[in-house]
């Protein structure tokens, strides 16, 4: 397996260019389940999920095809669903699997998903998701580590659902998600409450909209879908990633550079921005895709709280540790989205940082000189956290397990090093691609 050595203290100085959103591009390609007709999507990022992703497509039967085409497009044509499954081995390794649900259900009328299981940032279900589309005809039952659902009544395909009126107890993005894609092609009206309002649900949205769904409200809390018969192809380019974005911003400050981040949409930012200006760190809003981010004369200590959008996002709180590991004072972080999302805190104690965690809260007290050791990383962002706490660490940090990472961030390293940063990777022996199911996160 590969490790990143880093070997820290280098001050990062010029422009990195962001990459397409991972967590647009997932749905994005389950979507194009939804049609018989070619869809095109443009700015996809070289990420391991989305090898993951068209994996799964084809098993279902799409004809997916990237080698041909340049860089970051996708063709995929859905012409015929051979199998309306997404086995365990797939699902296993990504959680957002999940995300053919909706668009099976939509399409063929039944579906057979493995369930996602445990990961090892928390327990992570999708009842809510299930009683959505059991809200809208379907029957479901979970047997043998499988969801099987089909579309009430006899003989299921080609049955449609049915629009209804649905009220997520708790926000959830896939959940949002899914329903969107079902709700399209459902009979009737959807109306969505308390749903989420992510950049990547109206991302999703709008592309949905091009593929002729009748969808309003995105980016409220409240979605209303009139479902059509039929949906037909199109051309889309995914949003710039905020969290890659967002990573990026954060390693500028606690290497206390001068960092141009280009090609991201600093609306998209908002609370991560904000967050920084409580902590000293001077940024400018360039241009509309461009933001630039210098050294802080002092980084203060500032508290944070994870919550949905527009609010500081959960996978950006690993990396928020990292920078207040740096901060003069204590920052008290509270973790609301995810249940045991501080697995990276312990591994930055031992490069250092004074870090106590109770719970859903963890209390930083900086700044701390860190010192660089070999670490692990559990998950994808936890291992974004780590790369920046083996930027600032005295002598050379080791990152062990980065297949997490290769999850989600494009060409990390070649960007870091583009940038001045001293980081290699180590090819290690093994496959890349072992992951349990147990650390198979997002
Ligand atoms: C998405 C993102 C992930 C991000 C997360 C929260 C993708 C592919 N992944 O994950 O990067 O960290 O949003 O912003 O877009 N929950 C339930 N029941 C459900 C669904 C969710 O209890 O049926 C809970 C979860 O356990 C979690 C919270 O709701 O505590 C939010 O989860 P959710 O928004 O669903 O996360 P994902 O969509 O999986």
């Amino acid at each position: 397996m590969d490790k990143f050595l880093i070997r820290g203290g280098k001050a990062l100085r010029g422009t990195v260019k962001v990459s397409g959103a991972k967590n647009s591009a997932l749905p994005a390609m389950a979507a194009a389940l939804l049609t018989a007709e070619p869809v095109k999507l443009h700015n996809v990022p070289k990420v391991r999920d989305l090898i993951t992703m068209s994996k799964l497509l084809a098993f279902i039967g799409a004809r997916v095809s990237v080698t041909e085409l340049p860089a970051g497009d996708y063709l995929i044509e859905a012409r015929a669903l051979n199998d309306a499954e997404a086995p365990y081995d797939l699902v296993k390794t990504m959680r957002a699997s999940i995300l053919t649900l909706g668009p099976l259900m939509a399409r063929a009328g039944v579906a057979r998903v493995s369930l996602p299981g445990g990961c090892a940032i928390g327990a992570r279900p999708v009842d809510l998701h299930l009683s959505a589309l059991e809200k809208m005809g379907a029957e479901i039952v979970t047997s043998h580590g499988y969801i099987e659902a089909k579309v009430h009544g006899n003989g299921s395909r080609g049955r449609r659902l049915k629009g209804a009126h649905i009220v997520f107890e708790k926000i959830t993005v896939t959940g949002t998600e899914n329903i969107l894609m079902a709700a399209a092609l459902a009979e009737g009206e959807t109306i969505l409450e308390n749903a989420a309002r992510e950049p990547e649900v109206t991302d999703l949205a709008e592309m949905l909209r091009k593929m002729g769904a009748q969808i309003s409200g995105d980016g409220s809390s409240t979605l209303r879908i009139r479902g059509v018969e039929k949906l037909h192809g199109t051309e889309h380019s995914v949003i710039p990633d905020r969290i890659e974005a967002g990573t990026f911003l954060l390693a500028g400050a606690i290497t206390g550079g001068d960092l141009t981040i280009a090609n991201c949409v600093p609306e998209h930012l908002g609370a991560v921005v904000a967050k920084m200006e409580q902590t000293g760190v001077p940024m400018e809003i360039v241009d509309k895709t461009t933001i630039r981010v210098r050294r802080a004369k002092k980084l203060a200590a500032s508290d944070m709280t994870t919550e949905e959008y527009p609010g500081f996002a959960t996978d950006m709180q690993a990396q928020y540790m990292a920078l207040a590991t740096q901060a003069e004072g204590t920052s008290a972080i509270t973790e609301t989205i995810c249940e045991n999302r501080y697995l990276h805190a312990s591994e930055m104690m031992r490069m250092g940082a004074h870090i106590s965690v109770e719970g859903r809260r963890a209390v930083v007290r900086g700044p701390a000189a860190l010192s660089g050791t070999t670490v692990q990383t559990s998950d994808l962002r936890a291992s974004a956290g780590l790369v920046l706490a083996g930027l600032v660490a005295s002598g050379e940090t080791i990152i062990d397990r980065v297949y997490h990472i290769d999850r989600g961030y494009e060409g990390i390293v070649e960007k870091l090093r583009g940038v001045g940063a001293n980081i290699e990777r180590i090819h290690g022996p093994g496959p890349e691609t072992k992951q349990s199911a147990l650390t198979a996160a997002r």
